[in-house]
């Protein structure tokens, strides 16, 4: 049987999920049950699965089936190229990801901490005191320089000014409606028509490769470095692959660990009694940082492109669908979470793990490979910041969320007013 779902039109159930995803999700478990069908225009049925276990089913067809990549390659293509892990599957994506994964392993990326730390505070002595202002873009500035010198290794300080100010243009440009969805067909005509988004899309793009090149040219030339580029310059992987992984990382990596910091100081300016625990008990920020993950997921599903049927119970979910969990759901399944709506660190504590039903990094062979690098990235940034300053919101009501690109943020950009602290926190 074929997993129940609403009978609105599709263009109706698109403009609900726009509009509210996460109401949308929650209304259609509500009526359906676990396991329903969404129909969103232009695209095939999408399955959403709302338990752990039934999401380790879906996670399964990693092992052959599930097509995460192809799930995103026409949207993504364009940007990342066409040797991204993100977009490729099978050998190919195996072949990158083992490569991919050593340098971004906890062991490896702990010899970030203290340069995190430094890039921290270097931007927050910046931040302006006593008025207001949104702390997302704040976030997505140091997240930025995080990758721009870990991941991509540049310490030229001229390219680094030319990097940061062409990056998040062409991340922007990149992830617009009219460069992700134009039909892959067209691409090359919408190249070619002067002041379409998707020749200056094309044009910033020639600009970033081109400092890229010269980046991996010059870093052949002199090898070493701990910084991922140097690591990934030791495998056999060409150039073109090199590029194209360095823009999967800063497009996988840059905004959703900055709007995950962003929902960190959204929820914690509203939780005096967490906040006061913070931020120098590391088990206890270490918790607060997860519990922020499963309360405010910031990536809302991790689909699947199935070719081949799927069982999940009951229901049969045909090939050419896609399946995967709604995070949202997972994450507030009260069978596995003790009042999945409040805000409970001391739920990892303790070795408490909850594993199967916490997925803000996905699951199954596709699991982030960023994670612990942006589990890091969190704790340090929080600390930096809460040790500077004393941070307050400017209206207590929570932001609601709203669907960016792929992830789930603070409508408001978590706007606050920032004062230096009176009295230090213990360093
Ligand atoms: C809080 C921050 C982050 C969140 C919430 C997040 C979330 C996710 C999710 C949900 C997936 C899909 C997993 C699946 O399909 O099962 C994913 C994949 C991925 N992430 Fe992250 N991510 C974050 C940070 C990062 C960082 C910092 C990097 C890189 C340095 C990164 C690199 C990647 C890559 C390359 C993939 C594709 C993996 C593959 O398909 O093999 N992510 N991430």
């Amino acid at each position: 049987m074929i997993p129940p779902g609403p009978r609105l039109p599709a263009a109706a159930q698109t403009a609900w999920f726009m509009a509210d995803p996460v109401g949308f999700f929650e209304s259609c478990h509500r009526r359906y049950g676990p396991v329903f069908t969404a129909r969103y225009v232009g695209f095939p049925p999408e399955v959403y699965v709302a338990t752990g276990e039934l999401a380790e089913q879906v996670y399964r067809t990693d092992l052959g089936g599930g097509r995460a990549g192809e799930a995103r390659r026409d949207f993504l293509e364009p940007l990342v190229g066409a040797h991204s892990v993100l977009t490729l599957d099978g050998d190919p994506w195996w072949a990158h990801r083992k490569l991919l994964t050593p340098p971004l392993r906890a062991r490896q990326v702990a010899g970030y901490h203290d340069e995190i730390t430094e890039i921290a505070a270097e931007r927050i002595a910046a931040w302006p005191l006593g008025r207001p202002f949104t702390l997302r873009e704040r976030m997505q500035d140091i997240t930025l320089e995080v990758i721009l010198r870990l991941i991509f290794g540049i310490r030229d300080a001229a390219r680094l000014t030319r990097l940061r100010r062409l990056l998040p243009g062409l991340l922007h440009a990149g992830s617009a409606m009219t460069v992700a969805m134009a039909p892959p067909g067209l691409r090359s005509v919408l190249g070619r028509v002067p002041f379409a988004p998707y020749r200056r899309f094309l044009r910033l793009k020639a600009d970033v490769d081109a400092i890229l090149y010269d980046e991996i040219a010059r870093r052949r030339a002199a090898p070493g470095g701990t910084d991922v580029l140097g690591r990934l310059l030791e495998t056999e992987l060409g150039d073109e692959e090199i590029r194209d992984e360095l823009i999967t990382m800063l497009l996988a990596g840059h905004e959703t660990t900055a709007t995950g910091l962003a929902w960190a100081f959204e929820r914690l300016l509203r939780l005096p009694a967490v906040l006061e625990r913070l931020p120098d008990d590391e088990e206890y920020l270490d918790a607060v940082v997860r519990e922020v993950l499963r309360v405010r997921p910031v990536v809302y599903e991790a689909p699947r492109l199935l070719d081949a049927p799927l069982r999940l119970g009951e229901h049969e979910v045909p090939a050419g669908w896609y399946a995967g969990p709604s995070i949202p759901l997972v994450h507030h399944d009260p069978a596995v979470w003790d009042e999945p709506q409040e805000f409970r660190p001391e739920r990892f504590l303790g070795g408490q793990q909850h594993t199967r039903s916490w997925m803000p990094f996905g699951g199954g062979r596709r699991f982030c490979v960023g994670a612990q690098l942006a589990l890091l990235e969190m704790r340090v940034i929080i600390r930096e910041v809460l040790r500077r300053l004393d941070l307050s919101v400017t209206d207590p009501a929570p932001e609601a969320r709203r669907l960016k690109n792929v992830t789930l943020a603070p409508a408001r950009r978590t706007r606050v007013v920032a004062r230096a602290r009176v009295r230090a926190r213990a360093a």
